[in-house]
């Protein structure tokens, strides 16, 4: 068998017409505190990302040059969820149709897509609107036909992607409606079990790669008996969610911190997820940043796997910038 190339992608965060429509600051609109959206504007614009629409423009580039992949994988996230309450609003998931569309078009059955956090909805990192919501769950499904878990094999390798949020829901108790929480936890159960199925049939000789979008999710897996058992056969996971590598360099420098109340429901959910980030490293995580990265950096761009269904050579995980000279990045090899 030959050499396989996957392309991966991750956090586009398209805007179809409708989420254009309603402006550029629609988050900075929802904080009520002036000195909160004075910060939170700030940020916006001289570090996360100063057009959130951006990502349309950076899809296209990515279409443009996308080629020669067997497979592409898509990590989360499609929309701007700027109801904040996932696909269950309209305007977001035309937003992800239109975004999935493209993908489906270019790519056809080589396409396997992941779940990211905005397509269920989560809480707005500066005001308390949003959260989780289970016609967001339902509409990913019916409406966009995304399957919560994805099983390739390619040799001795097998790729997996699942659910994060579903996962990781645990850590996301303040995102829920109260009335949804135990279907979202009988959801999750579920889901544990379909994943923990697929860990407990791996042969010695097979490989897994992981594909997750939120790492939250990893520490939890850890504490399945089954999972645990099996992480030497982990060669990789890759995760999306963070946009941006010196996010995951900070992340990597503030794991272990104590959880921090007071300061909201975000905050705490954030700081939280740092707390158990130390339980990320048998995982072997690398990240797939945002296609449009973040602004302080402009760091945008997509990632490959080249990788040798018999294993008998490393993975080669690139990462490949989308504007500027500076293409390349970090290769990977196992050990
Ligand atoms: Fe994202």
């Amino acid at each position: 068998m030959r050499t396989c190339t996957l392309g991966i992608l991750s956090d586009i965060h398209y805007a179809g017409a409708a989420e254009q429509a309603r402006g550029r600051d629609y988050e900075l609109r929802a904080i009520a505190r002036p000195l909160v959206r004075a910060g939170a504007t700030a940020f916006r614009r001289f570090v996360w990302r100063r057009n959130p629409f951006a990502g349309n423009a950076r899809l296209e580039q990515f279409l443009q040059r996308a080629g020669g992949f067997d497979y592409v994988i898509a990590n989360g996230d499609y929309s701007c969820d700027s109801a904040f309450v996932g696909l269950s609003d309209e305007a977001a998931c035309q937003s992800a149709r239109e975004c999935l569309g493209k993908l489906r078009q270019r790519f056809g059955g080589r396409l396997r897509v992941n779940y990211g956090d905005h397509e269920l909805g989560k809480l707005s990192l500066f005001s308390a609107h949003g959260g989780l919501r289970l016609a967001s769950w339902h509409r990913a499904r019916t409406d966009l036909g995304l399957s919560p878990l994805w099983r390739l094999d390619l040799g001795r390798y097998v790729l997996l992607g699942f659910v994060s949020s579903l996962v990781a829901l645990p850590a996301l108790a303040g995102d829920m409606l109260p009335a949804e929480r135990p279907e979202w936890e009988r959801l999750r159960q579920e889901h544990l079990a379909e994943i923990t199925a697929v860990f407990a049939a791996l042969r010695p000789d097979q490989r897994m790669l992981l594909f997750c979008h939120d790492p939250t999710a990893l520490p939890f897996l850890g504490r399945e008996e089954v999972i645990r058992a099996r992480l030497p056969q982990i060669e990789l996971t890759v995760i999306g969610h963070l946009h941006s590598n010196l996010v995951l360099w900070q992340s990597r420098l503030l794991a272990g911190m104590p959880p921090l109340g007071g300061l909201g429901r975000a905050v705490r959910r954030f700081s939280t997820a740092l707390n158990q980030a130390r339980q990320w490293r048998p995982f072997r995580v690398r990240l797939c940043p945002a296609l449009a990265g973040i602004e302080l950096l402009k760091d945008g761009g997509y990632c490959t796997i080249q990788l040798d269904p018999e294993a008998r050579q490393p993975l080669r995980f690139q990462f490949h910038r989308l504007r500027g000279a500076g293409a390349g990045g970090g290769d990977y090899k196992k050990g």
